[in-house]
């Protein structure tokens, strides 16, 4: 019998593959670590979600603030015509505050690596912005050199918010803008969400939130290793920890083992100690100097930075250095 996988059955089975090969990688190497990106399961992007509205987790909130008070701004340093690149787009909440201040936008150019997410955001954009051009991207923007896709010689407007920027460590960081820095051109320009260095105890607090949703949010990760690997993560025996690490400025993010134990993962076996810990992710925070020198790395100068008066995140505006 001839049996084939239908695309989208192909595509998950070699995410599952990628999966089960980062995760075996990870856990056999010392310290032990898993990427931050296979935290976006379908549980983890909506306990995401959650996390963007708790009290302690300013970032978004922050962030939507300053680009609401700097969309015109913004829209005239662009100038008319532009087409608008998103990188990472998601739901493309905050992109509609550039489209509501840019109704003359050449293209709209979506890239998210979930063609899901990116089918129900160009189908909702559509609809509510009927005269817009949108060009969804499927693909991993931290891997892509070129844009697929025609915008007639616009000049282009690269769009990266929500500090994620910050889940990158410095050398990805400035490999991922240079690359966008190649993508968007020399007539291009990148506007950049950072969340800034600020009181430890407020950082410390975004990441250890009382409703226990960052938790939640970690340890959906042994769910998923559970449903997807076979795995058996027992969660009670499992905790998640945060902190914030002045000398290198940037949280860290692991789950611990809360006593000794041994998990099955894909066949293979691990043994735990008490207390033994597995990176998930860090979140670099930036000061001025951070930005500028991140910035300069990547070829692109700053052209202005708007921030919130207590000065808890930036919104950057960059333009491709000649
Ligand atoms: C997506 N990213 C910018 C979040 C952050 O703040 O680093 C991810 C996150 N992890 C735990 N809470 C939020």
């Amino acid at each position: 019998m001839n049996v084939s996988l239908r695309a989208p059955d192909r595509a998950e089975a070699g995410d599952r593959a990628e999966f089960r090969d980062a995760v075996l990688a990870g856990l056999a190497r010392s310290p032990r670590a898993i990427a931050p990106k296979f935290l976006y399961d379908a549980r983890g992007s909506e306990l995401f979600d959650a996390i963007c509205e708790l009290p302690e987790y300013y970032l978004t909130r922050t962030e939507t603030g300053i680009l609401t008070g700097c969309a015109a701004e913004l829209a005239r340093l662009a100038g008319p015509g532009c087409a608008l690149v998103e990188f990472g787009s998601g739901s493309s909440v905050k992109t509609r505050l550039l489209l509501d201040a840019m109704p003359d936008l050449a293209a709209y150019v979506p890239i998210d690596i979930s063609r899901q997410h990116l089918d129900a955001t160009a189908g909702r954009l559509r609809r509510d912005y009927p005269l817009l051009r949108v060009e969804p991207v499927c693909a991993d923007y931290m891997a892509l050199e070129a844009l697929p896709v025609d915008v007639n010689g616009a000049p282009r407007l690269g769009f990266f918010p929500g500090s994620t920027i910050g889940n990158l460590e410095p050398e990805e960081a400035t490999s991922f803008l240079r690359r966008a820095r190649t993508l968007l051109g020399d007539r291009g320009a990148l506007v950049l969400g950072v969340d800034l260095k600020k009181d430890p105890q407020r950082l410390h607090d975004a990441y250890n939130d009382s409703a226990g949703v960052t938790a939640a949010f970690t340890l959906n990760l042994l769910r998923r290793m559970n449903r997807e690997l076979g795995a058996t993560f027992d969660l009670a025996g499992f905790a998640h920890d945060a902190w914030y690490d002045p000398v290198e400025g940037r949280i860290e993010i692991y789950f611990r083992s809360l006593w000794p134990q041994t998990v099955t993962v894909a066949g293979r076996t691990f043994t735990f100690a008490e207390g033994e810990r597995v990176h998930t992710e860090y979140s670099y925070k930036y000061d001025d100097a951070g930005i500028a020198a991140l910035a300069r790395s990547a070829g692109f100068t700053i052209d202005r930075t708007w921030t919130d008066p207590a000065r808890l995140f930036a919104v950057v505006y960059l333009e491709a250095a000649l």
